[in-house]
């Protein structure tokens, strides 16, 4: 079938209207369909005070929703307000093997995963980084290099929120299983964006959110935990929506549940609930693996485009190594980013760099506007 993408889908993003959208890596664009769940949390909550059942169920919607999208069981999924959350709960719970006291972690971590895996330090735990490699890939001769009988866990990020780098994380997972270590999965820059099947991967651990090609918002996310670990892992950092009956209101013990959601906290983020599940039946109805293809085209588009016109890239160029975003370099990020802003092109800066992330709404016109845009301001590119 011939994919209708993206005009069939753009009236439904007021946005694209007067701007070209390459930010899905920061947030995706805001759609009728969430802001209508926004104004239906705003209706229930006016209508019916305060229902604290339909916030359940709508909780449980949203973890239906995650399990269905990584073909996960629910049982593996915590509902979570962010990456950080789901994170630190769990290395806080996790107790290495006996012998095993290392977590090596790419160059291509996001902060708050690579911080959390620093904090381990304090109670003992050594870390060890790998760099990535001149081309711009994270590759797994340098991680064969460190994962060891030592190694406890390998925090891998699938796509890197820096340069666009996807990472062969099948391979890196057969490495760390080999060496007997876990694996987690950042891939909140994936996700939405690229199918992701936790269970072919057989990876021990995910993590991402709504806000970014999900098309949710901010203050939903997950964390998936592969069934046979939940036994052995108990979390120090918790509240009452981690507990075996929630609604049991018991303070005289720590009885957390036997699923994944040992790993959630206190109150359900509920209006981003609302706008998460609305935001990932769009995804759904839309396609995420028509998405990644229909990106794909336009990335070629793109790639043949800044040839053409000299502009440079820094993410990687062969299409195993790249998913839906492309580096930039420039002289002057910020200067880059407000110049394209005020041709109505937005972009995000990141180390030197200006991000452009391609999404299922994105068309062939926005390649040649963004294209047009960088050889107007040539001036500010970095070679
Ligand atoms: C790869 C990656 N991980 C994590 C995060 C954010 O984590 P958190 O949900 O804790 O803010 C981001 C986003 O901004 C990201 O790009």
């Amino acid at each position: 079938m011939t994919s209708t993408l993206p005009h069939s889908i753009r009236d439904r993003f007021p946005l694209l209207a007067h701007a070209v959208y390459l930010n899905s890596c920061s947030q995706g664009a805001l759609s009728t369909d969430v802001r209508g769940a926004y104004d239906r949390y705003l209706t229930d909550w006016d209508e019916k005070g305060a229902p604290w059942d339909l916030w359940v169920e709508l909780n449980e919607g949203a973890r239906s929703r995650f399990a269905r999208l990584l073909n996960a069981s629910t049982e593996e999924i915590a509902v979570t307000t962010s990456v950080s959350a789901g994170v630190s709960s769990l290395l806080g719970g996790l107790r290495h093997p006996e012998g095993r006291n290392t977590i090596v972690l790419s160059d291509f971590e996001f902060p708050t995963v690579a911080q959390i895996v620093h904090a381990q330090e304090l109670t003992g735990t050594k870390v060890i980084h790998v760099p990535a490699s001149p081309d711009g890939t994270m590759s797994l001769d340098r991680m064969a290099e460190v994962i060891d009988d030592e190694t406890a866990l390998v925090a891998i990020t699938y796509v890197c929120f820096r340069n666009g780098s996807k990472t062969d994380i099948e391979g890196v997972i057969d490495l760390a299983h080999e060496a007997g270590a876990f694996v987690l999965l950042d891939a909140f820059q994936a996700v939405g964006a690229i199918p992701i099947d936790v269970r072919e991967l057989d990876v021990d651990f995910a993590v991402g959110g709504t806000l970014k090609y999900l098309l949710g918002s901010a203050g939903l996310a997950f964390l998936y935990c592969r069934a046979d670990h939940l036994p052995h892992i108990t979390p120090t950092q918790t509240g009452w929506f981690a507990d075996e009956d929630i609604f049991k209101m018991d303070i005289y013990d720590y009885s957390p549940s036997a699923t994944a959601s040992k790993f959630e906290s206190g109150t359900p983020p509920v209006p981003s609930i609302y706008a998460g599940i609305a935001g990932m039946d769009l995804m759904d109805e839309i396609g995420i693996a028509e998405t990644e293809e229909h990106v794909a085209t336009l990335i070629e588009q793109l790639i043949e485009g800044l040839d053409r016109t000299g502009v440079p890239m820094v993410t990687p160029r062969d299409p195993a190594h790249r998913g839906p975003m492309i580096a930039v370099p420039t002289t002057d990020e910020q200067a880059m980013v407000a110049a394209l802003a005020e041709d109505g092109i937005l972009t995000t800066p990141r180390d030197g760099n200006i991000r452009l992330s391609w999404h299922c709404y994105n068309s062939a016109e926005d390649v040649e506007a963004v294209i047009a845009g960088l050889e107007s301001h040539a001036d500010l590119l970095a070679h």
